[in-house]
């Protein structure tokens, strides 16, 4: 079944929408536009009367939610509904947050056991966590925020691919449509993730006369017709929105 992925201009690129029950890895730069994806699936679920839950392990909730809110998508109703779920799973201790946002549900006790505040979680902790609040919640969209901030086995590249491998194939029985965001680095090396993800989106920035240039590109999306051409990504106060130009990262002149 496909669903709509709450991106302007997305679903008419990808046969009409995302093939549910499946990990799509949003890779993109710093500021590139990752967290507004995540939210604007998770959006248009909610919209959909489907609950959704963001999983964060780099930044809390409390500090997404208020960058958001200058969008014109109403996430704090959302939140009231109890539609979307935040969880924070990483390794900060700043759980206050709950008592700052009173009216917001929000998933996440707090009883994370790391044994020091820069420890990043590992894999099979923070699928624990996930498998719980899906199980728990009926949640059917699920955005992890990031892939990039787990704790993997990086001083062995095999045991590392296992590693992110088995976190991907555990995602995908969870029965619900995963958004997995990922930083970029070393776009000529594809990595692990991008093999096991059913499908890969990249979101560039680059500089071109000066100008910071942001492009979307679909680089992969298993059982579906796609465009694999640079276009156009803009914010707006409506989130992103993907352009059908095509355009290209050389320099003008
Ligand atoms: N209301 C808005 N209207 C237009 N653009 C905005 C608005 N709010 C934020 N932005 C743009 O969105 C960018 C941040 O987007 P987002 O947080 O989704 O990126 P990200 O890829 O998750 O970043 P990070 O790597 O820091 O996690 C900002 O740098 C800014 O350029
Ligand atoms: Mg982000």
């Amino acid at each position: 079944m496909r669903i709509p992925s709450g991106i302007d201009g997305l679903d008419e690129l990808i046969e009409g929408g995302l093939l549910s029950n499946r990990v799509y890895l949003i890779s993109g730069s710093p500021g590139a536009g990752k967290t507004t994806f995540g939210l604007q699936f998770l959006v248009q679920g909610a919209k959909m009367n489907e609950i959704g839950l963001y999983i964060t392990l780099l930044d809390s909730p409390h500090n997404i939610i208020e960058d958001f809110s200058s969008y014109s998508f109403d996430l704090n109703a959302y939140l009231q509904q109890n539609k979307i779920l935040f969880a924070d799973v990483g390794p900060r201790l700043d759980y206050g947050y709950m008592d700052e946002l009173n009216s917001i549900f929000s998933v996440g006790n707090g009883s994370n056991n790391f044994e020091t505040e820069s420890d990043a979680p590992s894999p099979a902790s923070v699928f624990k966590e996930i498998e719980t609040y899906v199980t728990q919640y009926n949640v059917t969209r699920l955005v992890i925020d990031s892939l990039s901030a787990m704790r993997f086995t990086k001083s062995d590249r095999i045991v590392e691919e296992k590693e992110i491998s088995r976190f991907i194939r555990q995602l995908k029985r969870l029965g619900c449509t995963t958004v997995l965001l990922s930083e970029l680095s070393g776009q000529d090396s594809y990595k692990t993730e991008q093999y096991a993800a059913h499908g890969v989106i990249i979101l560039h920035s680059f500089l071109r006369d000066d100008e910071l240039v942001r492009a979307f590109q679909i680089v992969k999306m298993r059982g579906t017709r796609h465009p694999c051409t640079l276009m156009e990504l803009k914010f707006s106060d409506n989130g992103l929105k993907i352009h059908h130009n095509k355009i290209s990262s050389r320099k003008t002149n």
